[in-house]
């Protein structure tokens, strides 16, 4: 598509050296009288100019006079000024007021097309960051009203029964997988796989309860990552690698609204740390890692690779099983990785991914 550019001189001879001149090297050329004129044709939107020439001596309005409503209305869009040789503190003036650049008329055509294309490539890098803080801004705001919502829902359930049970938490660790086919029955699957680690293991009979929960809503906190990246297929860039590592934190922030779901919390906060510190969010290790979060990020991380991903089919058996044991104090606690062994999990695994 073809670059913008409005000219906007109320001389005749000067519209015309300017549209000739630059029309022949590619852009699309519009024209306006005075700055009147120049600023109801980008108030209409019916052109987005890459660049506005503005000439300082107008009728009805003056380049100076239109300067700063340009800038106020349209900050995105480079001005280069036009003025006489009799002019030229007014140029230098005009760039403080916000102008990207003056030409001294008459010019060159080649400076005058150099200047232009500097004009419309500031104006690209400045566009693009502006999209990027806009897009940043959106998210941030969507994800605290999602958050927020998540925040209620949990807190009205709890209010309404006074504790909140384990079919009330499976209901809504299912809200999250409804996003996501390829995950679906993976958190009920966590949840089981950790209670039978939890047995093997001797865990507190008190942390069963929490250890479920933390199982059902580890990835609560992905209600808060944008579906795009989420969903996506393909390896994520550095950007969206680190979006997605946000929702551990995501998720322990949504479980503290709610008093009873503070034993759950840090099973949430930790699933992706590793044993030897090289996780996330947190990178703590060994013994610093949340008991629970050590048996369900075992869980999580079995049952992942078992399952087909929009990316890659199920992995076999033994090469899960492999890997788990490769894992066994990189990744994993060794005792979590012993239980799983000793207890031989795997073993009626297809039975429990089928249910
Ligand atoms: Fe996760």
């Amino acid at each position: 598509m073809p670059r913008t550019i409005l000219i906007t001189d109320d001389d005749p001879s000067i519209r015309k050296v300017l549209s000739l001149g630059l029309g022949r090297l590619g852009y699309d050329i519009h024209v306006a009288t005075n700055g009147q004129e120049a600023i109801d044709m980008l108030a209409a939107g019916s052109i987005q100019p890459d660049c506005v020439l503005l000439d300082i001596r107008m009728p009805v309005l003056s380049g100076r006079e239109a300067l700063p409503r340009i800038r106020e209305q349209f900050p995105l869009t480079p001005v280069i000024m036009l003025t006489a040789y009799s002019d030229l503190s007014t140029g230098l003036e005009a760039m403080k007021n916000g102008a990207f650049d003056y030409l001294v008329k008459p010019s060159r055509m080649e400076h005058i097309a150099e200047t232009v294309a500097k004009a419309i490539r500031y104006h690209d890098v400045v566009a693009e960051k502006f999209e990027m803080d806009k897009r940043n801004e959106e998210y941030r705001l969507s994800l605290e009203a999602t958050m927020q919502s998540k925040t209620m829902e949990l807190k009205e359930t709890y209010e309404r029964l006074k504790v909140a049970n384990l079919q009330t938490v499976q209901a809504l660790a299912e809200t999250i997988e409804a996003k996501d086919q390829y995950t679906q029955g993976h958190c009920e699957r966590v949840r089981s796989i950790s209670v039978r680690l939890a047995r093997e293991l001797g865990l507190p009979r008190e942390q069963f309860e929490p250890l479920e929960f933390a199982a059902l809503l580890h990835d609560i906190g992905k209600i808060g990552i944008p579906e795009r990246i989420l969903n996506k297929v393909g390896p994520l860039d550095a950007e969206e690698l680190e979006v997605i590592k946000m929702h551990p934190l995501i998720g322990a922030q949504i479980l503290s609204s709610v008093e009873f779901f503070a034993p759950a919390i840090n099973g949430v906060r930790h699933h992706h740390e590793r044993w030897d510190g090289k996780g996330y969010p947190d990178g703590v290790s060994g013994e610093d890692i949340d008991p629970l979060a050590r048996i369900i990020t075992l869980a999580d991380t079995f049952d992942a690779m078992a399952q087909s991903r929009p990316y890659r089919s199920a992995l076999p058996m033994e090469t899960v099983l492999a890997e788990i044991r490769a894992q066994s104090g990189r990744q994993f606690s060794p005792l979590v990785v012993k239980a799983f062994f000793d207890a031989e999990i795997y073993a009626d695994y297809d039975s429990l991914a089928k249910s």
